[in-house]
């Protein structure tokens, strides 16, 4: 899209314009935007940025308040004019210029030769070209360009006609505003892609989901279609959103210029698509001649499947010759010219033989539908969560039921629907419980949530998860205690409690089968070691209700020590980072309860840290502003400890490749991530060895 000097000169105009305070003049207003756009194509097209977070930021700023002082200097495809206000309507129905087909499947090797021979013999070729590139995992949409600008964007609907979406579709970063078609001849042009959220994306919303104890979303897929029927613009924007664009479907010629010869092939659309800045599968796909090949690079991207950031379902293969296109046709269902290559399903079949009723270490009361062993995607299921009882009544489950049940990538399984129509009379309904399993006390809801809680803060289901939560990995991370160890001390009477972790019996443990001298010397470290961890942990490890590892970050650099927070009010707590009203209540009643004190004040007796980590925050570090990430498995160091000596020096830790990162430290069996880092040249690769001696000097 941006050639080598066209990078140079928007990089040297972007250092111009950065120390800027005002924009001068409509010539300097339109550098800064082509500035913004630039760098919106670097981050969401490419993956690869050129310019830190806040340092856009600080150029979106500008260019928002020139446009304001200036209303006149403002144009449609200005990076601002994205935002839009939330819709009180309906989406409007729209006409597709060309209606949205279906694709054929086909399911294995054979499928594909028996496809391969019909094309051959309609078109009279020995040998076809093909075009293959993945089948992405999202929800169609529809856009059409005029005179450069984009004028519309709708869903597939039912393939007719379908929703106009148009200012959802500008809250997708990669979708560029206007394109320079005209100079290529193109009038008006309709294209074709999917809308996806990547994994990453899609993890980060769920987990904001059970913070809040709702249940999650069931897939990307799902996550992807409805984010784009959200009426709030700006929530659309907060799913970050991504478009993968691969088929142009329709085009006008302009009058004044010869159109581009680029979309006589599928390939060249891709090609000219990208170019004009939009995020197509260029890299992706791949022009083979034969059948074979095509079946090769199927094989050959599914045994990679897993390791793509986004989730895709299988392989669209199309003849690359649009002339050949129009004279193999379609069908009244799809087009005889392209074909989708299934790979193996992540769903199964199984029977639904009880439910049991679990307690979470806030009381939650989770159902978990217990089924016929099967295995789906390389893994047995056994057990799926039913999140809470409407799930339970919205899918109408009855115990005895045939289920459908899909487990995509690294998403945990969960119940797609019942076979209603298998049933035989003889299914059992499903009861909710009425009193907390395990110590019967009468179970809450209140109104608004969707979940129901056994109140009973000694419930002895929830002191266990307490406990083990607290031992976890991202909390205190006590090696070796585990949830196995935790049940057994507190089944025999040797732990009731959080501070009873450090006061273990060791020696009536020592007599316990399968505890041999090593293994306790070994948990007793991890246990004295774990006193040393830093606040934030603590505060993680306690289980406050909404308060996940980044709010307990902000809660350990607020106070001096955790207990001041006896003194703050809920409104000082919501003047917080990231503290909303919930939250902000929920940490107010943690610590005006006396239990939790007195377990607190136990806690720092025992030795552990309640001090703040606030001061251990180095910004003169013989490391500072470095970034770091460690990837595969390091043998000398734990990770965590890595991390901390990279920070102690004041290097900052980040979670993934790009040119932001500067020191990769791979370990054994380092995989994507190093091949990632390999493509860009200013991230520098370190051993674990060379590593440690960095830190020590
Ligand atoms: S081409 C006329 N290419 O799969 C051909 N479709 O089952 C238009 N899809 O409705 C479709 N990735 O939503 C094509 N690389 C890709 C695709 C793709 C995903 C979806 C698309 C289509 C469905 C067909």
């Amino acid at each position: 899209m941006f050639s080598a000097v066209e990078t140079r000169e928007l990089q040297s105009l972007t250092n111009q314009l950065l120390p800027k305070k005002t924009i001068e003049n409509e010539q300097e207003l339109n550098d800064l935007r082509a500035v913004l756009r630039f760098h919106e194509h670097r981050y969401y097209v490419m993956a690869d940025p050129l310019l830190a977070d806040k340092e856009y930021d600080d150029l979106y700023k500008l260019l928002e308040k020139a446009e304001a002082s200036h209303p006149d200097w403002i144009r449609p495809d200005s990076p601002t004019q994205r935002v839009a206000k939330g819709l009180n309507s309906n989406f409007e129905n729209v006409q597709h210029l060309v209606p949205m087909l279906s694709l054929e499947n086909s399911y294995n090797a054979e499928d594909l030769l028996d496809w391969d021979r019909k094309a051959r013999e309609l078109s009279g070729k020995e040998e076809l070209e093909y075009c293959v590139e993945p089948k992405f995992d999202g929800a169609s949409i529809s856009l059409i360009y005029e005179n450069d600008y984009l004028s519309r964007g709708a869903t597939r609907g039912d393939g007719v006609s379908g929703d106009d979406i148009t200012t959802n579709i500008k809250q997708i970063k990669s979708v560029p505003l206007s394109a320079g078609f005209l100079a290529k001849g193109i009038q008006q042009i309709e294209i074709r892609g999917e809308v996806l959220l990547n994994k990453a994306n899609f993890k980060k919303y769920n987990d904001q989901l059970a913070q809040q104890n709702l249940p999650p979303l069931a897939n990307p897929r799902n996550a992807a279609a409805g984010s784009l029927r959200i009426k709030d613009p700006k929530e659309v924007a907060n799913r970050n959103l991504e478009a993968f664009l691969y088929h142009v479907s329709y085009t006008v010629p302009s009058a004044s210029q010869e159109m581009t010869t680029q979309l006589q092939s599928h390939s060249g659309s891709l090609e000219l698509l990208w170019e004009l800045g939009f995020k197509s599968p260029v890299k992706e796909k791949k022009v083979v001649k034969g059948i074979q090949a095509v079946i090769d690079y199927c094989e050959a991207y599914e045994a990679g499947r897993d390791d793509l950031p986004y989730e895709i379902d299988g392989m669209v293969i199309k003849v690359n010759d649009i002339q050949l296109q129009e004279q193999l046709g379609m069908t009244s269902h799809h087009p005889r010219w392209a074909i989708a290559f299934k790979f193996k399903a992540r769903q199964a079949t199984s029977k639904l033989i009880g439910v049991e009723f679990q307690v979470g270490r806030t009381g939650s009361i989770t159902p978990v539908a217990k089924i016929t062993p099967v295995p789906i995607g390389g893994v047995t299921v056994s057990s799926i969560s039913l999140f809470n009882e409407e799930v339970i009544k919205e899918k109408n489950l009855m115990i005895g039921d045939t289920v459908l049940v899909e487990r995509a990538g690294d998403v945990i399984p969960y119940i797609v629907k019942s076979l209603d129509e298998l049933r035989d009379g003889g299914e059992t309904a499903i009861v909710f419980p009425k009193n907390c399993p395990i110590c019967n006390s009468a179970l809450e809801k209140p109104e608004e949530e969707a979940v129901w809680r056994c109140g009973n803060d000694e419930c002895p289901a929830q002191v266990v998860e307490r406990i083990i939560h607290f031992t976890s990995k991202d909390a205190l991370d006590i090696r070796g205690f585990g949830e196995a160890n935790v049940r057994k001390f507190y089944e025999k009477g040797y732990l009731h409690n959080i501070p009873g972790i450090y006061e273990l019996p060791f020696d009536t443990i020592r007599g316990l089968d399968g505890f041999g001298e090593k293994s306790i010397i070994k948990l007793q470290e991890a246990i004295e070691q774990s006193k040393q961890q830093p606040l934030h942990r603590l505060i993680f490890g306690l289980g406050i209700r909404y308060v996940g590892e980044t709010t307990a970050k902000v809660l350990a650099q607020t106070v001096e020590h955790l207990l001041d927070f006896k003194n703050f009010t809920v409104e000082q707590l919501l003047a917080l980072e990231d503290v909303g009203p919930k939250v902000a209540n929920s940490i107010y009643q943690y610590f005006h309860k006396e239990s939790h004190i007195q377990m607190l004040e136990q806690l720092e007796a025992l030795g552990l840290q309640l001090k703040s980590t606030k001061q251990s925050v180095v910004t003169d570090g013989a490391l500072s502003g470095k970034t770091f990430l460690f990837t595969g498995t390091l043998t000398t160091l734990k990770r965590s400890e890595a991390e901390a000596l990279a920070e102690s020096k004041g290097g900052k830790i980040v979670s993934g490749v790009s040119s932001k990162l500067n020191y990769l430290v791979t370990g054994e069996d380092a995989g994507s991530k190093l091949e990632k880092a390999k493509k860009i040249p200013s991230i520098q690769l370190l051993s674990e060895a060379e590593f440690i001696k960095m830190i020590n000097g």
